[in-house]
């Protein structure tokens, strides 16, 4: 396998190299929890966010799974902070300022902005793509368009 590798300077062009090297480790492998580390250790590298990781949707919680960066909670509930928010309204959370969202779980003081992301199957909620920053307002439209895409190539693995 080829390792990871990203050249351009704006986001849209990392995520624009990003995209086809995710596509490609992704088809290539049938496990969604191995599948789940090596996109949460590409975005991680590529950006160099403060928690880039997965919860998985179990029973009526999410519980965590794969991630990059210092340890977190492990449990969170249907519609609690915004991992809970995301799966509960099926859509992705972009925060600019975490402090402003009512709820928000604070695993570590540094976090200062966030972007959830739901994982789909057959159209029911599997998993989310928790990521944070240290810095304010680092997520926008451009990491909600390019992140569905990448956590859509997860569908289709077990
Ligand atoms: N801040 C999240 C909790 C998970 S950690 O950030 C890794 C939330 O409010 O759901």
């Amino acid at each position: 396998m080829e390792l990871l590798v990203i050249q351009g300077s704006s986001k849209k062009e990392r995520y624009e190299a990003l995209l086809p090297q995710v596509a490609s480790v992704v088809e290539g492998e049938a496990d969604l929890i191995a599948n789940m580390a090596n996109v949460a250790a590409m975005l991680h590298e590529t950006f160099g966010f403060w928690w880039t990781g997965f919860y998985r949707v179990v029973g009526d919680e999410l519980v965590l799974g794969p991630f990059q960066g210092p340890m977190a909670c492990t449990r969170i509930k249907k519609g609690r902070g915004v991992c809970g928010t995301a799966w509960a309204k099926e859509e992705t959370q972009v925060v600019p300022d975490v402090e402003l969202f009512p709820g928000h779980i604070a695993c570590s003081s540094a976090s200062r902005s966030e972007i959830v992301v739901p994982v789909f199957r057959e159209g029911q909620v599997i998993a989310v793509l928790d990521i944070d920053s240290a810095q304010l307002a680092t997520f926008d439209e451009t990491d909600r368009h390019y992140l569905e895409q990448i956590v859509g190539f997860l569908r289709k693995t077990k």
